[in-house]
């Protein structure tokens, strides 16, 4: 089977190879030189301190919102799609106050409607926004406007971009980016991976597993606190060179190409309704024969999902991350228009 999920995704043989070994003991000499250098390779694919925790994507989330909201602050949360709704009411067992701008399913807010709810609102500590609503392929590529909006009201962004980074990048400084290992990064789920441009700012207590302090005092030490995740760390390893030797510029290029032949070639409408949001890492299309569509991929050795939300029984949701080539998605396209034109 070939995996063109949402993630996780279709692995590359090496990472696989390098995963599927014996442990270190984590506070070896020779266990802290691989967490080095996976720290300075994340280094080189966003901006600020990566922190790498044992977790998933939703362990990252809670681990930022954790350490950079207090409760009863006011934060505002632009919402479209499931992951928003799940920012949203990570923030709320924190005990903040969430602010949630309900947009269209297969749309963002623009800028200007977050930044007048921050300034009606007022004293908004942080804004948490997704960056690919992985739920309807939509991509929000207002990030670094968010950052200066966020500036400019004094509140702290907060980026879930566990389903874009590093195939679709951030190209400037956000204050804390949360992300994971079995996405665009091309390794197996397990690490929870944060990167933080800004001191934690939260001062209530914080859960010991997910405390940054923590974290960040062992980091000159090339140690973590408790037991990192070890053998998905040799897979990032392995996964972060492959990235790397490709480029992060042409990584982002050619998710975007491979995601451009489904747009062009599926008879369905996408859910993005705007070309300028269309995700190039997870396709999403309207359809009322999602089932058909994903049993008969099956037939051929390929797997995709189904739709999330409003749009469950209505939509199909194809992944171009991951060990794939042009002859799949051909293959995927052609079995897909089969179905839809039966
Ligand atoms: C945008 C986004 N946020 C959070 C998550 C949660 O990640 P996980 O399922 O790894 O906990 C996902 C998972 O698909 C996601 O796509």
């Amino acid at each position: 089977m070939k995996y063109l999920t949402p993630g996780p995704v279709h692995l590359p043989e090496a990472v696989i190879q390098a995963t599927a070994r014996q442990p270190h003991f984590h506070r070896t000499e020779e266990f802290k030189k691989v967490l080095r250098d996976v720290v300075d390779k994340l280094s080189k694919v966003a901006y600020g301190t990566p922190i790498i925790a044992p977790g998933t994507g939703t362990f990252a989330v809670d681990m930022m919102v954790y350490n950079y909201v207090n409760p009863n602050e006011n934060v505002v949360v632009p919402v479209y799609g499931e992951f928003g709704e799940r920012l949203a009411e990570s923030i709320e067992s924190r005990g903040a106050n969430v602010y949630k701008i309900r947009w269209s399913i297969g749309d963002v807010p623009p800028p200007d409607e977050v930044e007048d709810l921050c300034r009606k609102i007022r004293n908004v500590k942080a804004i948490a926004v997704v960056h690919n609503e992985t739920s309807t392929g939509v991509t929000n590529r207002y990030i670094e406007k968010m950052q200066s909006i966020a500036d400019s009201v004094g509140a702290v962004l907060l980026i879930d971009s566990v389903s874009a980074l590093p195939a679709e990048p951030i190209r400037s400084k956000v204050d804390v980016i949360a992300t994971a290992s079995q996405k665009a990064f091309l390794a197996i789920p397990g690490a929870a991976i944060l990167f933080i441009s800004r001191e934690p700012r939260s001062n209530y207590p914080i859960p010991p597993s997910m405390n940054l302090h923590k974290y960040l005092k062992m980091l000159p030490r090339s140690e973590t606190p408790y037991t990192p995740p070890v053998n998905v760390i040799y897979g990032l390893s392995a996964s972060l060179d492959h990235i790397l030797s490709i480029g992060v510029e042409r990584y982002h290029e050619m998710h975007r190409e491979r995601a451009e032949i489904l747009y062009r070639d599926i008879k369905l409408e996408p859910v993005p309704k705007k070309h300028y949001i269309r995700s190039y890492t997870v396709t999403a299309f309207h359809t009322d024969k999602s089932k058909e569509i994903i049993s008969e991929l099956r037939r051929y050795g390929y797997v995709i999902a189904g739709g999330m939300g409003e749009i469950r029984d209505r939509s199909i949701r194809i992944g171009v991350m991951g060990d794939i080539t042009a002859d799949d998605l051909n293959k995927v396209v052609e079995v897909v228009n089969r179905v839809v034109d039966r």
